[in-house]
C-alpha cells in the first residue's frame, strides 16, 4: 500500500465519499492509519482529551505534540492539523505559526476557520507554500459555549453567503473545504459549484467526505448531550468499564497476577 496523496483525493470527488477522523495519539493513529483517508489532529483535543469547556484554550505546544505522535505513527493515511486559536490573527503570524506546525509535526496540510474577513490569510499561506483546509459554516474557536452551536445556510442570504465564501475560498488556494453544521441544500450547492472536496461535519451527505471527532462515534461521554449530527459506532466506555471492573475483582481476589503473569 502507498501512502495516499492529494491527487487520489481529487478524482475521489464525485465519485467515492473521502472519509475523515481524528486523532491525537499513536495507538489510535495506528488504528486509523490506511482505512481512513484523512486523519485530523484538531483542536477539538481541547474539549475531548483536556476537558476544556471550548477549544480556545489549545496552545501550539499541545497541537504540535498531538500532531507528532500521529504523524510518526501514519504511513498511508494523509494528516490535516489544525491551528489554534489566536494563531493566524495576521499573514505574517499565520504563515510564521503554520510553517512551524508543519516544520516540527510533518502534517500534510494545516487547518484554519475561515470567514470573508481571513480570505487573504488563506491566499498567503498558499503563496507560500502552505496546503490549507478552510473550515466554514460553524467554527468552534468563534464559541466560548458550545451549547449555542446552532447549524446555519438554511436561508437564502445565507446561503448565497456561504457559496460565495467557498468560492473564494477555492480561488485563495484551499486544498479542500470543512463544512460544519451546514444545512443539507446549502452544502449541496457548495460541493456541486466546487471543484476541490468538501468535508462535512453535520452537513449531509451531498459533501464529497465526512469527517467526525473519533471520542464521539467510540461514544466516550457517553452521558454528554451530543450534537444531532453524531452517531455512535460503539460503547467504548461500557467495554472499558468491564475490563476494569474484572481487574479491581480479580487483584482484590488474588486472581491476578497468577504464575502466568509473574517472573
Ligand atoms: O477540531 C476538530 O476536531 C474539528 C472537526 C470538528 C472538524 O475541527
Amino acid at each position: 500500500m502507498q501512502k495516499l496523496n492529494y491527487k487520489n483525493l481529487l478524482i475521489k470527488k464525485n465519485k467515492i465519499p473521502i472519509t475523515c477522523l481524528t486523532a491525537y495519539s499513536k495507538p489510535l493513529a495506528n488504528i486509523l492509519d490506511g482505512k481512513i483517508d484523512l486523519i485530523l489532529i484538531g483542536d477539538s483535543l481541547g474539549t475531548t482529551l483536556y476537558g476544556m469547556q471550548n477549544t480556545r484554550g489549545v496552545t501550539i505546544e499541545m497541537i504540535k505534540n498531538h500532531g507528532k505522535a500521529v504523524v510518526l505513527n501514519t504511513k498511508f493515511s494523509m494528516t490535516i492539523i489544525d491551528m489554534p486559536y489566536n494563531t493566524y490573527r495576521n499573514k505574517n503570524e499565520a504563515l510564521n505559526n503554520a510553517q512551524d506546525i508543519l516544520n516540527f509535526t510533518k502534517a500534510d496540510f494545516v487547518k484554519i476557520e475561515t470567514d470573508k474577513k481571513n480570505i487573504g490569510i488563506v491566499k498567503y499561506l498558499t503563496k507560500n507554500k502552505i496546503k490549507v483546509v478552510s473550515h466554514i459554516g460553524v467554527t468552534p474557536q468563534k464559541f466560548q459555549d458550545f451549547s449555542k452551536i446552532k447549524s446555519v445556510g438554511k436561508n437564502i442570504k445565507d446561503k448565497n453567503n456561504l457559496l460565495n465564501l467557498a468560492k473564494k475560498l477555492e480561488d485563495a488556494g484551499s486544498k479542500m473545504i470543512v463544512l460544519e453544521c451546514i444545512g443539507l441544500d446549502t452544502s449541496k450547492k457548495i460541493t456541486e459549484n466546487l471543484s476541490i472536496p468538501t468535508i462535512g461535519i453535520g452537513s449531509s451527505k451531498y459533501c464529497d467526505g465526512q469527517v467526525l471527532v473519533i471520542d464521539d462515534i467510540l461514544n466516550f461521554n457517553a452521558n454528554k448531550k451530543k450534537p444531532k449530527f453524531i452517531k455512535n459506532y460503539i460503547n467504548i466506555e461500557k467495554n472499558i468499564d468491564n475490563a476494569v471492573k474484572k481487574f479491581v475483582k480479580e487483584v482484590i481476589n488474588k486472581k491476578f497476577p497468577s504464575k502466568k503473569y509473574s517472573y
